[in-house]
Protein backbone atom coordinates (compact mmCIF):
# COMPACT_ATOMS: atom_id res chain seq x y z
CA UNK A 1 0.00 0.00 0.00
CA UNK A 2 1.34 3.40 -0.80
CA UNK A 3 2.15 5.23 2.12
CA UNK A 4 -0.43 6.78 3.86
CA UNK A 5 -2.82 7.40 0.84
CA UNK A 6 -5.80 10.05 0.31
CA UNK A 7 -8.90 9.49 0.10
CA UNK A 8 -10.97 12.31 -0.98
CA UNK A 9 -15.13 12.39 -0.70
CA UNK A 10 -16.85 15.02 -3.36
CA UNK A 11 -19.81 16.39 -2.24
CA UNK A 12 -21.68 18.80 -3.10
CA UNK A 13 -25.91 18.78 -2.88
CA UNK A 14 -28.04 18.08 0.20
CA UNK A 15 -28.59 14.25 -0.40
CA UNK A 16 -24.74 14.14 -0.74
CA UNK A 17 -23.79 14.70 2.89
CA UNK A 18 -26.43 12.65 4.10
CA UNK A 19 -25.24 9.85 2.78
CA UNK A 20 -21.47 10.60 2.84
CA UNK A 21 -21.29 11.06 6.84
CA UNK A 22 -21.08 6.97 7.99
CA UNK A 23 -18.17 6.56 5.20
CA UNK A 24 -16.41 9.40 6.57
CA UNK A 25 -17.13 8.23 10.11
CA UNK A 26 -16.17 4.67 8.80
CA UNK A 27 -12.90 5.80 7.24
CA UNK A 28 -11.72 7.87 10.67
CA UNK A 29 -12.33 4.72 12.47
CA UNK A 30 -9.54 2.71 10.70
CA UNK A 31 -7.41 5.87 10.29
CA UNK A 32 -7.28 6.58 6.92
CA UNK A 33 -6.65 9.92 5.87
CA UNK A 34 -9.63 11.56 4.33
CA UNK A 35 -10.86 14.79 3.43
CA UNK A 36 -13.80 16.77 2.18
CA UNK A 37 -14.26 18.16 -1.22
CA UNK A 38 -17.48 20.66 -1.12
CA UNK A 39 -17.92 21.95 -4.72
CA UNK A 40 -20.98 24.21 -3.80
CA UNK A 41 -23.23 23.08 -5.95
CA UNK A 42 -25.78 23.80 -2.66
CA UNK A 43 -24.28 27.07 -0.88
CA UNK A 44 -27.56 28.41 1.17
CA UNK A 45 -26.86 27.74 4.76
CA UNK A 46 -30.15 25.47 5.08
CA UNK A 47 -28.78 23.63 2.27
CA UNK A 48 -25.40 22.87 2.98
CA UNK A 49 -23.91 24.21 6.69
CA UNK A 50 -26.88 23.15 8.58
CA UNK A 51 -26.48 19.36 7.36
CA UNK A 52 -22.63 19.36 8.75
CA UNK A 53 -23.59 20.65 12.02
CA UNK A 54 -26.35 17.63 12.54
CA UNK A 55 -24.49 14.77 10.97
CA UNK A 56 -21.03 16.00 12.51
CA UNK A 57 -18.89 15.97 9.06
CA UNK A 58 -15.57 17.90 9.43
CA UNK A 59 -14.89 20.96 7.15
CA UNK A 60 -14.08 20.47 3.88
CA UNK A 61 -10.32 21.35 2.44
CA UNK A 62 -12.02 22.95 -0.04
CA UNK A 63 -15.15 24.63 -1.56
CA UNK A 64 -15.29 25.68 -5.24
CA UNK A 65 -18.14 27.35 -5.22
CA UNK A 66 -19.34 26.51 -8.11
CA UNK A 67 -23.32 27.54 -7.35
CA UNK A 68 -26.18 27.26 -9.24
CA UNK A 69 -26.70 27.46 -13.26
CA UNK A 70 -27.83 25.21 -16.67
CA UNK A 71 -26.75 21.77 -16.71
CA UNK A 72 -23.63 23.13 -18.73
CA UNK A 73 -22.28 25.66 -16.88
CA UNK A 74 -22.46 24.43 -13.59
CA UNK A 75 -21.33 20.99 -14.82
CA UNK A 76 -18.48 23.44 -17.04
CA UNK A 77 -17.12 24.95 -13.07
CA UNK A 78 -17.33 21.70 -11.75
CA UNK A 79 -15.02 20.06 -14.22
CA UNK A 80 -12.50 22.83 -14.17
CA UNK A 81 -12.44 23.35 -10.32
CA UNK A 82 -12.59 19.81 -9.37
CA UNK A 83 -9.75 19.46 -12.27
CA UNK A 84 -7.67 21.67 -9.93
CA UNK A 85 -7.96 20.49 -6.75
CA UNK A 86 -7.64 16.23 -7.57
CA UNK A 87 -4.19 17.73 -9.32
CA UNK A 88 -3.52 19.51 -6.06
CA UNK A 89 -4.34 16.88 -3.50
CA UNK A 90 -3.76 13.55 -5.26
CA UNK A 91 -5.37 10.98 -4.00
CA UNK A 92 -5.45 7.79 -3.85
CA UNK A 93 -9.36 6.88 -4.11
CA UNK A 94 -11.96 10.01 -4.88
CA UNK A 95 -15.58 8.63 -3.38
CA UNK A 96 -18.91 10.23 -4.94
CA UNK A 97 -21.91 9.74 -3.88
CA UNK A 98 -25.85 9.72 -5.60
CA UNK A 99 -26.65 11.35 -8.61
CA UNK A 100 -26.03 15.06 -8.80
CA UNK A 101 -24.45 17.06 -11.18
CA UNK A 102 -21.37 17.12 -8.94
CA UNK A 103 -20.84 13.55 -8.97
CA UNK A 104 -21.00 13.22 -12.16
CA UNK A 105 -18.37 15.79 -12.44
CA UNK A 106 -16.07 14.39 -9.89
CA UNK A 107 -16.07 10.98 -12.18
CA UNK A 108 -15.41 11.97 -15.51
CA UNK A 109 -12.39 14.44 -14.40
CA UNK A 110 -11.03 11.43 -11.93
CA UNK A 111 -11.56 8.91 -15.36
CA UNK A 112 -9.60 11.52 -17.03
CA UNK A 113 -6.51 12.05 -14.74
CA UNK A 114 -6.47 7.93 -14.17
CA UNK A 115 -7.65 8.68 -10.85
CA UNK A 116 -9.61 5.71 -9.18
CA UNK A 117 -13.01 6.28 -8.06
CA UNK A 118 -15.49 5.14 -5.69
CA UNK A 119 -19.73 5.57 -6.32
CA UNK A 120 -21.61 5.23 -3.10
CA UNK A 121 -25.73 4.10 -4.02
CA UNK A 122 -24.76 2.47 -7.51
CA UNK A 123 -26.93 0.65 -9.39
CA UNK A 124 -30.06 2.45 -9.14
CA UNK A 125 -32.11 2.99 -12.43
CA UNK A 126 -35.47 5.08 -12.89
CA UNK A 127 -34.95 4.06 -16.79
CA UNK A 128 -36.26 7.49 -17.42
CA UNK A 129 -33.23 9.13 -19.10
CA UNK A 130 -35.26 12.32 -19.35
CA UNK A 131 -33.89 12.93 -15.50
CA UNK A 132 -30.65 14.59 -15.04
CA UNK A 133 -30.09 11.93 -12.57
CA UNK A 134 -30.91 9.04 -14.63
CA UNK A 135 -27.73 10.46 -16.88
CA UNK A 136 -25.45 11.35 -14.04
CA UNK A 137 -26.44 7.88 -12.67
CA UNK A 138 -25.08 5.51 -16.01
CA UNK A 139 -21.86 7.26 -16.75
CA UNK A 140 -21.02 7.56 -13.33
CA UNK A 141 -21.46 3.89 -12.79
CA UNK A 142 -19.73 3.19 -16.25
CA UNK A 143 -16.49 4.98 -15.22
CA UNK A 144 -16.64 3.88 -11.29
CA UNK A 145 -13.94 1.82 -10.46
CA UNK A 146 -15.84 0.27 -6.89
CA UNK A 147 -19.09 0.52 -6.90
CA UNK A 148 -21.21 0.30 -3.92
CA UNK A 149 -25.12 -0.92 -3.82
CA UNK A 150 -27.65 -0.11 -1.33
CA UNK A 151 -29.95 -2.66 -2.57
CA UNK A 152 -30.07 -5.81 -4.45
CA UNK A 153 -31.41 -5.04 -7.77
CA UNK A 154 -28.80 -2.54 -8.40
CA UNK A 155 -26.64 -5.65 -9.12
CA UNK A 156 -28.93 -6.65 -12.28
CA UNK A 157 -28.72 -3.48 -13.32
CA UNK A 158 -25.37 -2.99 -12.86
CA UNK A 159 -24.51 -6.59 -14.78
CA UNK A 160 -26.68 -5.41 -17.66
CA UNK A 161 -24.93 -2.68 -18.74
CA UNK A 162 -21.76 -4.99 -18.42
CA UNK A 163 -20.41 -3.82 -14.91
CA UNK A 164 -17.73 -6.26 -14.31
CA UNK A 165 -19.62 -7.86 -11.19
CA UNK A 166 -15.43 -7.49 -9.40
CA UNK A 167 -16.15 -4.42 -8.90
CA UNK A 168 -19.83 -3.91 -6.72
CA UNK A 169 -20.32 -4.41 -3.20
CA UNK A 170 -23.74 -4.70 -1.63
CA UNK A 171 -23.00 -3.11 1.50
CA UNK A 172 -26.66 -1.48 2.25
CA UNK A 173 -27.98 2.11 2.87
CA UNK A 174 -25.43 4.58 4.40
CA UNK A 175 -28.62 7.23 4.05
CA UNK A 176 -30.48 4.55 6.21
CA UNK A 177 -26.93 4.72 8.76
CA UNK A 178 -27.07 8.58 8.98
CA UNK A 179 -31.40 8.33 10.18
CA UNK A 180 -30.61 5.78 12.31
CA UNK A 181 -27.36 7.34 14.28
CA UNK A 182 -30.25 10.08 13.92
CA UNK A 183 -32.94 8.71 15.75
CA UNK A 184 -32.19 9.28 19.08
CA UNK A 185 -32.75 13.03 18.58
CA UNK A 186 -35.74 13.06 16.74
CA UNK A 187 -38.02 14.75 18.41
CA UNK A 188 -41.23 15.82 16.59
CA UNK A 189 -42.81 17.96 19.85
CA UNK A 190 -40.28 20.84 19.44
CA UNK A 191 -40.74 21.37 15.61
CA UNK A 192 -44.50 21.30 15.76
CA UNK A 193 -44.29 23.71 18.11
CA UNK A 194 -41.92 26.24 16.31
CA UNK A 195 -43.97 25.71 13.07
CA UNK A 196 -47.50 25.89 14.93
CA UNK A 197 -48.89 22.55 13.90
CA UNK A 198 -51.26 20.84 16.32
CA UNK A 199 -53.02 17.20 15.68
CA UNK A 200 -52.49 15.27 12.79
CA UNK A 201 -50.52 16.33 9.81
CA UNK A 202 -48.83 16.06 6.33
CA UNK A 203 -45.27 16.92 5.35
CA UNK A 204 -44.73 17.69 1.29
CA UNK A 205 -41.33 17.94 -0.18
CA UNK A 206 -41.54 18.98 -3.88
CA UNK A 207 -38.19 19.60 -6.41
CA UNK A 208 -38.00 17.55 -9.34
CA UNK A 209 -37.44 19.86 -12.36
CA UNK A 210 -40.24 17.88 -13.76
CA UNK A 211 -43.10 18.92 -11.66
CA UNK A 212 -42.23 22.01 -10.53
CA UNK A 213 -40.42 23.22 -13.62
CA UNK A 214 -43.47 23.64 -16.26
CA UNK A 215 -46.46 25.97 -14.90
CA UNK A 216 -49.06 23.60 -16.13
CA UNK A 217 -47.62 20.80 -14.42
CA UNK A 218 -46.83 23.06 -11.59
CA UNK A 219 -50.28 24.17 -11.11
CA UNK A 220 -51.80 20.61 -11.62
CA UNK A 221 -49.57 19.35 -8.79
CA UNK A 222 -50.52 22.30 -6.24
CA UNK A 223 -54.27 21.74 -7.13
CA UNK A 224 -53.36 17.92 -5.99
CA UNK A 225 -51.40 19.03 -3.19
CA UNK A 226 -54.39 21.20 -2.01
CA UNK A 227 -56.71 18.46 -2.02
CA UNK A 228 -54.33 17.04 0.21
CA UNK A 229 -54.90 20.11 2.65
CA UNK A 230 -58.40 19.57 2.15
CA UNK A 231 -57.36 16.62 4.20
CA UNK A 232 -55.59 16.98 6.89
CA UNK A 233 -52.91 20.11 7.70
CA UNK A 234 -49.84 20.08 5.45
CA UNK A 235 -46.84 21.70 5.70
CA UNK A 236 -44.16 22.44 3.04
CA UNK A 237 -40.48 22.72 3.60
CA UNK A 238 -39.87 23.86 -0.10
CA UNK A 239 -36.54 23.33 -1.46
CA UNK A 240 -35.55 26.62 -3.47
CA UNK A 241 -36.24 24.92 -7.09
CA UNK A 242 -39.36 25.94 -8.31
CA UNK A 243 -40.39 28.31 -5.25
CA UNK A 244 -41.91 31.25 -7.31
CA UNK A 245 -43.22 28.80 -10.06
CA UNK A 246 -44.79 27.06 -7.26
CA UNK A 247 -46.31 29.90 -5.73
CA UNK A 248 -47.28 31.57 -8.91
CA UNK A 249 -49.22 28.19 -9.14
CA UNK A 250 -50.94 28.58 -5.68
CA UNK A 251 -48.40 26.57 -2.90
CA UNK A 252 -48.90 29.48 -0.73
CA UNK A 253 -49.53 29.69 2.83
CA UNK A 254 -53.19 29.11 3.80
CA UNK A 255 -55.18 27.65 6.63
CA UNK A 256 -54.11 24.53 6.26
CA UNK A 257 -50.97 24.95 4.33
CA UNK A 258 -48.14 26.16 5.63
CA UNK A 259 -44.70 26.66 3.39
CA UNK A 260 -41.58 26.76 5.31
CA UNK A 261 -38.31 26.90 4.32
CA UNK A 262 -36.13 24.11 3.81
CA UNK A 263 -35.83 22.45 7.15
CA UNK A 264 -32.07 21.32 8.72
CA UNK A 265 -31.56 16.91 9.05
CA UNK A 266 -32.54 16.83 12.13
CA UNK A 267 -35.67 19.17 12.11
CA UNK A 268 -36.86 17.80 9.20
CA UNK A 269 -36.36 14.08 9.76
CA UNK A 270 -37.93 14.66 13.44
CA UNK A 271 -41.28 16.40 11.41
CA UNK A 272 -41.45 13.38 9.13
CA UNK A 273 -41.68 11.37 12.52
CA UNK A 274 -44.31 12.95 13.96
CA UNK A 275 -46.50 13.04 10.32
CA UNK A 276 -49.18 11.04 9.36
CA UNK A 277 -48.24 11.03 5.89
CA UNK A 278 -45.29 12.30 3.46
CA UNK A 279 -45.63 13.35 0.01
CA UNK A 280 -42.92 13.71 -2.02
CA UNK A 281 -40.68 13.61 -4.93
CA UNK A 282 -37.56 13.65 -3.08
CA UNK A 283 -35.25 9.95 -3.69
CA UNK A 284 -33.86 9.94 -0.23
CA UNK A 285 -37.55 10.74 1.27
CA UNK A 286 -38.99 7.54 0.11
CA UNK A 287 -36.46 5.40 1.97
CA UNK A 288 -36.53 7.39 5.35
CA UNK A 289 -40.04 6.95 5.70
CA UNK A 290 -39.75 3.33 4.68
CA UNK A 291 -37.50 3.17 7.98
CA UNK A 292 -39.21 5.30 10.07
CA UNK A 293 -42.73 3.17 8.64
CA UNK A 294 -44.51 6.55 7.69
CA UNK A 295 -46.66 6.40 4.39
CA UNK A 296 -45.04 7.97 1.66
CA UNK A 297 -47.21 8.96 -1.60
CA UNK A 298 -44.55 9.82 -4.19
CA UNK A 299 -45.76 11.80 -6.89
CA UNK A 300 -43.46 10.43 -10.09
CA UNK A 301 -44.54 8.37 -12.55
CA UNK A 302 -41.27 5.97 -11.72
CA UNK A 303 -38.60 5.56 -8.81
CA UNK A 304 -35.21 4.08 -8.99
CA UNK A 305 -36.04 2.78 -5.12
CA UNK A 306 -38.69 0.73 -6.21
CA UNK A 307 -37.35 -1.36 -2.96
CA UNK A 308 -39.38 1.03 -0.97
CA UNK A 309 -42.35 0.15 -2.97
CA UNK A 310 -42.14 -3.94 -2.34
CA UNK A 311 -40.21 -3.48 1.05
CA UNK A 312 -41.67 -0.34 2.24
CA UNK A 313 -43.97 2.48 2.66
CA UNK A 314 -43.99 4.20 -0.52
CA UNK A 315 -46.75 4.25 -3.71
CA UNK A 316 -46.10 5.84 -6.45
CA UNK A 317 -49.05 8.52 -7.72
CA UNK A 318 -49.87 10.97 -9.96
CA UNK A 319 -51.44 14.38 -9.35
CA UNK A 320 -54.83 13.17 -10.34
CA UNK A 321 -54.57 10.15 -7.99
CA UNK A 322 -52.93 11.61 -5.06
CA UNK A 323 -56.05 13.37 -2.86
CA UNK A 324 -57.80 9.82 -3.10
CA UNK A 325 -54.28 8.05 -2.24
CA UNK A 326 -53.76 10.38 0.72
CA UNK A 327 -57.34 9.65 1.93
CA UNK A 328 -56.89 5.90 1.86
CA UNK A 329 -53.02 5.92 3.37
CA UNK A 330 -54.78 8.36 6.19
CA UNK A 331 -56.87 5.52 6.77
CA UNK A 332 -54.87 2.63 6.28
CA UNK A 333 -51.67 3.84 8.06
CA UNK A 334 -48.55 2.63 6.34
CA UNK A 335 -49.13 -1.38 6.02
CA UNK A 336 -45.56 -2.59 4.79
CA UNK A 337 -45.83 -5.14 1.97
CA UNK A 338 -43.12 -7.39 3.54
CA UNK A 339 -43.41 -6.24 7.24
CA UNK A 340 -39.26 -6.31 7.15
CA UNK A 341 -37.11 -3.50 5.79
CA UNK A 342 -34.80 -4.31 2.28
CA UNK A 343 -32.15 -6.14 3.82
CA UNK A 344 -28.60 -4.75 5.22
CA UNK A 345 -30.64 -1.02 5.95
CA UNK A 346 -29.17 -1.83 9.33
CA UNK A 347 -27.11 1.14 10.22
CA UNK A 348 -23.32 -0.56 9.14
CA UNK A 349 -23.47 0.44 5.74
CA UNK A 350 -20.96 3.10 6.48
CA UNK A 351 -18.46 0.61 8.14
CA UNK A 352 -18.66 -1.47 5.65
CA UNK A 353 -17.90 0.63 2.93
CA UNK A 354 -14.84 1.56 5.12
CA UNK A 355 -13.33 -1.76 5.33
CA UNK A 356 -13.52 -2.61 1.22
CA UNK A 357 -12.18 0.75 0.67
CA UNK A 358 -9.41 -0.19 3.52
CA UNK A 359 -9.02 -3.35 2.23
CA UNK A 360 -8.34 -2.01 -1.77
CA UNK A 361 -6.08 0.16 -0.55
CA UNK A 362 -4.26 -2.24 0.80
CA UNK A 363 -4.37 -4.54 -2.24
CA UNK A 364 -2.53 -1.90 -4.03
CA UNK A 365 -5.58 -1.44 -6.26
CA UNK A 366 -4.06 1.92 -7.51
CA UNK A 367 -3.54 3.48 -10.86
CA UNK A 368 -0.65 3.26 -12.92
CA UNK A 369 -0.59 6.96 -12.65
CA UNK A 370 -1.22 6.91 -8.73
CA UNK A 371 1.41 4.06 -8.19
CA UNK A 372 3.98 6.23 -10.39
CA UNK A 373 3.51 9.61 -8.41
CA UNK A 374 3.57 7.31 -4.86
CA UNK A 375 7.16 6.14 -5.07
C1 LIG B 1 -29.95 18.90 -7.15
C2 LIG B 1 -29.80 17.56 -7.87
C3 LIG B 1 -30.98 16.68 -7.55
C4 LIG B 1 -31.17 16.54 -6.05
C5 LIG B 1 -31.23 17.92 -5.40
C6 LIG B 1 -31.22 17.71 -3.92
C7 LIG B 1 -28.63 17.73 -10.03
C8 LIG B 1 -28.81 17.67 -11.50
N1 LIG B 1 -29.78 17.75 -9.32
O1 LIG B 1 -31.12 19.51 -7.68
O2 LIG B 1 -30.76 15.39 -8.08
O3 LIG B 1 -32.37 15.86 -5.82
O4 LIG B 1 -30.08 18.68 -5.77
O5 LIG B 1 -31.72 18.79 -3.21
O6 LIG B 1 -27.54 17.77 -9.54
N2 LIG B 1 -30.61 26.93 -5.16
C9 LIG B 1 -30.58 27.85 -4.14
N3 LIG B 1 -29.72 27.63 -3.07
C10 LIG B 1 -28.90 26.56 -3.02
C11 LIG B 1 -28.94 25.64 -4.08
C12 LIG B 1 -29.81 25.84 -5.14
O7 LIG B 1 -31.32 28.83 -4.15
O8 LIG B 1 -28.16 26.43 -2.02
C13 LIG B 1 -31.57 27.14 -6.27
C14 LIG B 1 -30.99 27.90 -7.45
O9 LIG B 1 -31.97 28.71 -7.98
C15 LIG B 1 -30.68 26.80 -8.44
C16 LIG B 1 -31.77 25.79 -8.15
O10 LIG B 1 -31.99 25.88 -6.75
O11 LIG B 1 -30.68 27.23 -9.76
C17 LIG B 1 -31.39 24.36 -8.52
O12 LIG B 1 -30.18 23.97 -7.86
P1 LIG B 1 -29.28 22.79 -8.49
O13 LIG B 1 -28.17 22.46 -7.57
O14 LIG B 1 -28.91 23.11 -9.90
O15 LIG B 1 -30.26 21.59 -8.59
P2 LIG B 1 -31.35 21.05 -7.55
O16 LIG B 1 -32.69 21.30 -8.11
O17 LIG B 1 -31.02 21.56 -6.19
N1 LIG C 1 -34.14 17.03 3.87
C1 LIG C 1 -33.91 17.96 4.88
N2 LIG C 1 -34.69 19.08 4.95
C2 LIG C 1 -35.70 19.33 4.08
C3 LIG C 1 -35.94 18.37 3.06
C4 LIG C 1 -35.14 17.24 2.97
O1 LIG C 1 -33.02 17.75 5.73
O2 LIG C 1 -36.36 20.36 4.21
C5 LIG C 1 -33.26 15.85 3.79
C6 LIG C 1 -33.98 14.52 3.73
O3 LIG C 1 -34.25 14.02 5.02
C7 LIG C 1 -32.96 13.66 2.99
C8 LIG C 1 -32.31 14.63 2.04
O4 LIG C 1 -32.57 15.93 2.57
O5 LIG C 1 -31.98 13.17 3.91
C9 LIG C 1 -32.92 14.46 0.67
O6 LIG C 1 -32.60 15.53 -0.13
P1 LIG C 1 -33.47 15.93 -1.40
O7 LIG C 1 -34.86 15.50 -1.27
O8 LIG C 1 -33.20 17.38 -1.61
O9 LIG C 1 -32.70 15.16 -2.57
P2 LIG C 1 -32.94 13.75 -3.31
O10 LIG C 1 -32.88 12.69 -2.28
O11 LIG C 1 -34.25 13.85 -4.02
O12 LIG C 1 -31.83 13.69 -4.29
Amino acid sequence: MRDNPLVLHVLGARPNFVKAAPVVRGLAELGIRQGIIHTGQHYDALMSDVFFADLGLPEPVANLGVGSGTHARQTAALLTGLEDVVLEHRPALVVVYGDVNSTLAAILVCAKLHVPTAHVEAGLRSFDRDMPEEVNRVVTDALSDLLFATSPEALSHLANEGVDPAKVHLVGNPMIDSLFAALPKLDPAPVQERLGIDGRYAVATLHRPANVDDPEAARELVDAVLGVAEQVPVVVPLHPRGRQRLAEAGLVDRPNLKIVDPLGYVDFLSLVRGAALVVTDSGGVQEETTMLGVPCLTVRPNTERPITVTHGTNRLVTPASLPAAASKALGDGAATPSGELPPLWDGAAGPRIARVIEAWLRDDNLSPAAKGRAR
